[in-house]
């Protein structure tokens, strides 16, 4: 059985925590877009666990862990987390990685920031690790595939290339900054060649035999719906495509195979980074929902753009991605909220939309219409089962149900592990 995880905001849902979560029950985790701009948390027994680039199923030492196709890995990330698991007695001797993975080389980090700057106020405030420019060159076909750092003649040559002709111009002429070394260049991923060697694999046969074998396997999204390339608020979205379909171009996992789509949701909505967000808190609310979610950036430690939740978002991803079900995740954040707010869709220029407009500027400028509820005021952290939660935090939940379209199968309600309510089935890969 093949499940999908995939976000259904603007990031940060929890997704890691539910991948982690489902985990127990898989054979296989694989990532499939996005690199190091992830971040994603997981708190065990053993304390918190932060990962960018590896998948979160690494905890469970009989899961194999696939860094997939679809994946931009920075090398010098990628080995300092495979350093701080060792360090923490985790030994990832289940992590593959697919020689056709893009490279994050170092000029790309420095080619996002300077193109960041350049852009002034039109920033899109991304998150500076390189990832727009990395994907752009996989498109341009000048990008470097990990499988190439196993090609030592094939490297240089390339290097010379893609340094000398594109990279080094643009950095000298257009913003007079210092041109890299080839030759440095060349003994650098070589060093990282020697320590990545042992992971990186073709790793289509070895997804397809484990697909043909029956093996559960959880495709684990980053970044999320409305970041999607395509489906997102463009041009404030990362660069690649963080919907179902994307998880199936960067695993190579084929669409007819996919049993499910959990699509991740939080009980409110945040966003990192500049552009539309029609439910936007301004406001003390935001601050407090801020406070007691520790919404603050993984990556970049950014403080998160906070609102209500918002059901025409929601709908909207539950459709993009053929969501089977919705996860709602920290709904414990809402617990002292006298009363709590959802967005049912956008009023804009006299007509009312049930989903996010393409055009950006007028899902910038329309304006969100809401129910009001009466909040649940109680801790809803011990609750394990849906009889356990308060009446109101239920209601709040149904309606969140109603609005998406889609049922709402997990529901979040701590941090750890273990702090799930389970309305769906048990186990959950049947
Ligand atoms: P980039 O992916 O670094 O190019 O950033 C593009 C946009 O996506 C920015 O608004 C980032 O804040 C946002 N973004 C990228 N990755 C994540 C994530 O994992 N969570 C939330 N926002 C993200």
């Amino acid at each position: 059985m093949v499940i999908v995880i995939v976000g259904g905001q603007w990031g940060d849902e929890g997704k890691g925590k539910l991948v982690d979560f489902l985990a127990q029950q898989a054979d296989m985790v694989i990532r499939a877009q996005g690199g190091n701009n992830a971040g994603h948390t997981v708190v065990t027994e053993h304390g918190e666990f932060k990962f960018q680039l590896i998948p979160s199923g690494i905890l469970h030492s009989h899961v194999t862990c696939v860094i997939g196709n679809g994946v931009v890995a920075d090398p010098r990330v990628l080995i300092r987390e495979i350093e701080q698991l060792r360090e923490r007695g985790v030994e990832p001797q289940n992590l593959i990685i697919s020689e056709r993975a893009h490279l994050v080389m170092s000029y790309h980090p420095l080619l996002d920031k300077l193109e960041e700057e350049s852009r002034g106020d039109d920033r899109l405030g991304t998150t500076w690790r390189g990832i727009g420019p990395a994907y752009a060159d996989k498109i341009r076909r000048i990008g470097f595939r990990i499988g190439d750092l196993q090609k030592q003649v094939f490297m240089r040559k390339k290097l010379d290339f893609v340094v000398g002709k594109v990279k080094n111009p643009t950095l000298q002429r257009l913003y007079t900054e210092e041109a890299f070394d080839n030759d440095h260049m060349v003994e650098e991923y070589l060093g990282y060649a020697q320590v990545l060697d042992p992971y990186i694999r073709d790793t289509f046969p070895i997804i397809h035999d484990a697909l043909d074998r029956g093996a559960n396997i959880l495709l684990e999204g980053a970044q999320s719906t409305m970041l999607d390339l395509d489906f997102g608020s463009y041009p404030y979205v990362t660069s690649s495509n963080c919907t179902a379909g994307g998880a199936c171009t960067g695993s190579g996992i084929p669409p007819t195979r996919i049993n499910k789509t959990v699509v991740v949701c939080k009980g409110y909505t945040t966003r990192v980074g500049y552009g539309p967000f029609p439910t936007e808190l301004l406001n003390h609310v935001g601050d407090a929902i801020r406070e007691r979610g520790n919404e603050f950036g993984t990556v970049t430690g950014r403080p998160r753009r906070v609102g209500w939740f918002d059901g025409a978002v929601a709908r909207y991803a539950v459709r993009v991605n053929g969501a089977t079900s919705v996860a709602l995740t920290k709904l414990d954040v809402l617990d002292e909220m006298p009363d709590v707010q959802i967005c049912v869709g956008y009023d804009f220029r006299g007509e009312f939309h049930d989903h996010p407009m393409a055009n950006i500027s007028h899902l910038k400028h329309c304006e969100p219409r809401y129910e009001r509820m009466p909040g649940w005021e109680a801790p809803i952290g011990d609750c394990r089962s849906w009889e356990d939660l308060p009446a109101n935090c239920r209601a709040y939940v149904e309606r969140v149900e109603e609005l998406c379209r889609a049922p709402i199968e997990m529901i979040g309600v701590g941090p750890r592990r273990d702090q799930f309510v389970v309305r769906g089935r048990r186990p959950y890969f049947n």
